[in-house]
């Protein structure tokens, strides 16, 4: 399964909206505009086909509205996927078809063992060759362990402590071995610890653009993606010679998602070096 480009995994919104509410941003009381949503949607979709990106599509599902944050269908590492078990009930009907569609296009699925928490790409990122693994608020730090130990990498545990950064990819985001950016605020005293320890080019946002989701970012080479509304961030990143992309979102943080969270990178993360 080679891939010569970068390679992004998205799913339409066709049926997305806030349905339910399982993280402080989702409010039913707070609806989507659908048009907007589609609109916001094939921007993203454009700007990264223009960055020479191959987007491939899931096909939407009615009744699934939060399919369409496909960082959430698995772990990708070389050709397996390691898929989900959402923590809640809400979001576990889209394994099914995430699972299919991983089949479909040639990936090895691996399922966790039964009654364990893990929500991909999410909460589990690459970053040199070592997996960064948020816990507590959705996935467990046994589940973080069962994956490392399969991969046979080290894992860091990162203790998850603001209900508003839920997933780790809302509050971390690798940009290239060695290099992240991060919310402090959002881990525990000892995850901040260990993330300066291990990652030498450690970027803090603000809390400002930490919640217009700063650290939900699109890394593609030298180019970031991003929210708008993070022009402090934007500026640091074109210092470390980033080219940065801002795109309105604000549709998706709605139901606490932003560019990152729309994004499946199915060819291995730039930040990630894997054996
Ligand atoms: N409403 C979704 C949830 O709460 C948003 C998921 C965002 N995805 C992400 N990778 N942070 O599960």
């Amino acid at each position: 399964m080679p891939f010569p480009r970068p390679t992004i995994l998205m799913c339409p919104p066709d049926f997305y909206g806030i349905e339910y509410e399982i993280n402080p941003w989702m409010s039913r009381s707070r609806a989507s505009d659908s048009s907007e949503a589609r609109r916001q949607w094939r921007a993203l979709h454009e700007l990264l086909v223009s960055l020479g990106v191959d987007v491939r599509l899931m096909a939407p599902v009615k009744g699934l509205p939060d399919l369409v944050f496909t960082a959430n269908a698995g772990l990708i590492w070389h050709d397996k996927v390691f898929l989900s078990r959402f923590r809640h009930e809400a979001r576990q009907g889209e394994t099914p078809h995430d699972a299919e569609w991983f089949a479909d296009a040639g990936f090895h699925t691996i399922e966790l063992p039964p009654g364990m928490d893990f929500e991909g790409a999410g909460d589990a990122l690459f970053c040199s060759k070592t997996l960064y693994a948020g816990y507590l608020i959705r996935s467990d730090a046994r589940s973080m362990q069962w994956v490392a130990s399969e991969i046979g990498c080290r894992v860091l545990p990162l203790q998850l402590v603001d209900d508003r950064y839920y997933h780790l990819d809302t509050c971390f985001c690798p940009l290239a071995p060695g290099e992240a950016i991060y919310y402090p605020p959002a881990f525990d005293r000892y995850a901040r610890s260990s993330l300066r320890r291990y990652v030498d080019n450690l970027l803090p946002v603000s809390e400002e653009e930490a919640a217009r989701f700063a650290c939900n970012a699109v890394v593609v080479g030298k180019d970031v993606v991003l929210n708008t509304g993070c022009p402090q961030l934007e500026a640091e990143l074109t210092q470390r010679g980033y080219t940065t992309h801002a795109t309105p979102l604000d549709e998706f943080i709605k139901a606490g998602g932003s560019a990152k969270c729309l994004t499946l990178r199915l060819d291995g993360e730039d930040a990630a070096l894997w054996e």
